[in-house]
């Protein structure tokens, strides 16, 4: 694969709309969303804040993924787990991170910039060097007489660098840690103590929600690649005799699913072939039907949070991309302005984490089924909540369509404010009015805000800046007949309800069981 254009195996540039990252990014910074931590002393690259609009946003979208892959699951059921961020030297010598969590690296000899030495030849050459050692890249930049790109400066070799970020736990010379490159590894910790605590049987999957940390080499296009972010990841653990039967496979069955296989990629192909989660089985596309279950659900999910189904899809990593514990990878990747993405790496890790841990620990992590040790099976989801955040952004972006101002179409269960709650005028009863019917909705769980100052218009302008998804006015009218006008983002309509009803119907607008349309 040595020299192939990487934009040809669906990883590569694929750019698209010049600019479009830059006006996102920049309103994603102005409107709240987002900005760099510690702002006024500098920062460190890689290492941002979510704000007001960032944080709701986030939160609704953990918790539509824990409702969707966690709490509704029965059958196998999923669990929770809220592990350490920090974990002991010997737990991440197992686990290979130690050994294997490596990037190659180069550095500027005039200007001591680091780099990715793999990103520089790709973004320079357009050249596929993935799994290459550091001397076949070193040998790729000499021959093509790569210098650095800021100041054209020499370039050093190329060695490898290990993105976990160290810890030293108590005092001078206390325990040497690391902060957790994934959340994965705790789960594989606490396995045995989950599975005695509640019962469990196999299959059963362990899921946990968390901050991980990279020491990423050059973290660069905002939320894509950063140095701390959260991850939603779970294990689900099965019989290795059971892994080629998902007992709820029925309910993904049909679901459509666009896969770039690896004989595509070989062929440099890019369009992914379309299947449904039994042809994709049937196919043997995939490894297991607990892959094939992921990969429909994550469609499922992806298309809720506003990216249109045609624009993402999952690619068969090439073995050598695979990561050092994985039987098979199936990244879920986004086309955005900026190239395609992985948003989601869906992994077989087959007994590589729990069989290492029992080695190096020495501890007894199998499960004794009628009388024989059985050692599950892995398969994950591992879902990057940051670079979701930015997907959603960027395809929920709207340019001004005639309304006078660029706006967000989020939907609303992930819109970080549901509705805005406005008087027609700044006067009385109308402001009293608002304030209750604001608090009430407050009180009934909604997320809302309350805007009295400027225009009607303006106020609308300012709800769609931020994607709200309804504007409620109070008028005169609500002083007369108890009716409110709500506005819906998308088609700028205008229906008339009763109050009364209000916190009903944006539930279910909210939900989908009723839309917009159903109120004119
Ligand atoms: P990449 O190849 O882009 O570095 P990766 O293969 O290292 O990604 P995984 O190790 O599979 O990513 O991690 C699982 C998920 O965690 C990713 O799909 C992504 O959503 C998220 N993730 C990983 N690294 C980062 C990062 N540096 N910044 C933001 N999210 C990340
Ligand atoms: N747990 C998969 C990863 O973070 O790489």
């Amino acid at each position: 694969m040595a020299g192939m254009d990487k934009s040809k195996i669906g990883g590569g540039k694929n750019r698209g709309e010049k600019g479009l990252f830059e006006k996102v990014w920049t309103l994603a910074n102005h409107r709240g969303f987002v900005f760099p931590s510690a702002e006024i002393y500098g920062g460190i690259a890689g290492i941002y804040d979510l704000g007001p609009l960032g944080a709701k946003m986030k939160n609704n979208l953990i918790q539509a993924w824990r409702e969707f892959f966690v709490l509704r699951e029965t059958n196998p059921p999923v669990y929770e787990l809220d592990g350490s961020t920090i974990l002991p030297y010997d737990a991440l010598k197992a686990s290979g991170h130690l050994d294997s969590f490596t990037d190659p690296t180069v550095s500027c000899l005039k200007c001591k910039k680091w780099m990715r030495a793999d990103h520089l030849i790709e973004d320079s050459l357009g050249m596929y060097v993935e799994g290459m050692t550091p001397e076949e890249l070193t040998k790729i930049i000499r021959e093509n007489n790569l210098v650095c790109p800021d100041c054209r400066g020499g370039l050093s070799d190329v060695s490898v660098f290990n993105l976990m970020l160290g810890v030293q736990v108590g005092p001078a010379g206390g325990q040497i840690a690391f902060l957790r490159p994934e959340t994965a590894q705790d789960i594989f910790l606490d396995f045995k103590r989950v599975q005695q605590s509640m019962r469990a049987k196999l299959p059963f999957g362990i899921a946990q929600i968390g901050k991980s940390y990279r020491n990423e080499i050059s973290p660069r296009q905002g939320l894509i690649r950063v140095r701390e972010f959260t991850q939603m990841e779970i294990e689900m653990f099965v019989h290795p005799k059971e892994i080629g039967n998902h007992p709820s496979f029925d309910k993904v069955k049909d679901v459509k699913i666009r896969i770039l296989t690896r004989e595509q990629q070989k062929k440099g192909e890019t369009e992914p072939m379309e299947m449904t989660a039994t042809e994709a089985q049937e196919k043997k596309i995939l490894p297991n039907p607990y892959m094939a279950y992921y990969l429909a659900k994550e469609t499922i999910f992806y298309q809720s949070l506003g990216i249109p189904y045609d624009k993402f899809h999952f690619r068969h990593m090439m073995p050598e991309e695979t990561p050092f514990y994985s039987g098979g990878n199936f990244d879920l990747e986004v086309e955005l302005s900026i190239g395609r993405k992985e948003i989601i790496g869906n992994a077989y890790r087959t007994n590589y984490d729990l069989s290492n841990h029992m080695k190096k620990s020495g501890k007894d992590l199998s499960i004794s089924i009628d009388g024989e040790k059985v050692i599950p099976e892995v398969v994950e989801p591992s879902f990057g909540v940051e670079r979701a955040i930015y997907c959603v952004l960027e395809h929920c972006y709207r340019e001004d369509d005639g309304r006078g101002w660029s706006w967000f179409q989020f939907p609303p269960k992930i819109a970080p404010i549901t509705a805005l709650i406005l008087p027609l005028v700044r006067k009385e009863p109308l402001m009293e009015i608002s304030f209750k019917t604001y608090e009430n909705l407050k009180e009934n769980g909604l997320d809302v805000d309350y805007d009295d100052r400027g225009s009607v218009g303006k106020r609308y302008a300012r709800a769609d800046e931020i994607g709200i998804p309804f504007c409620v006015t109070i008028d005169y009218d609500t002083t007369k007949a108890n009716t409110v006008t709500i506005r819906d983002r998308d088609s700028r309509e205008q229906a008339f309800i009763n109050k009364d009803d209000l916190v009903g119907i944006i539930l279910k607008l909210v939900s989908g069981v009723i839309q917009f349309g159903d109120l004119l």
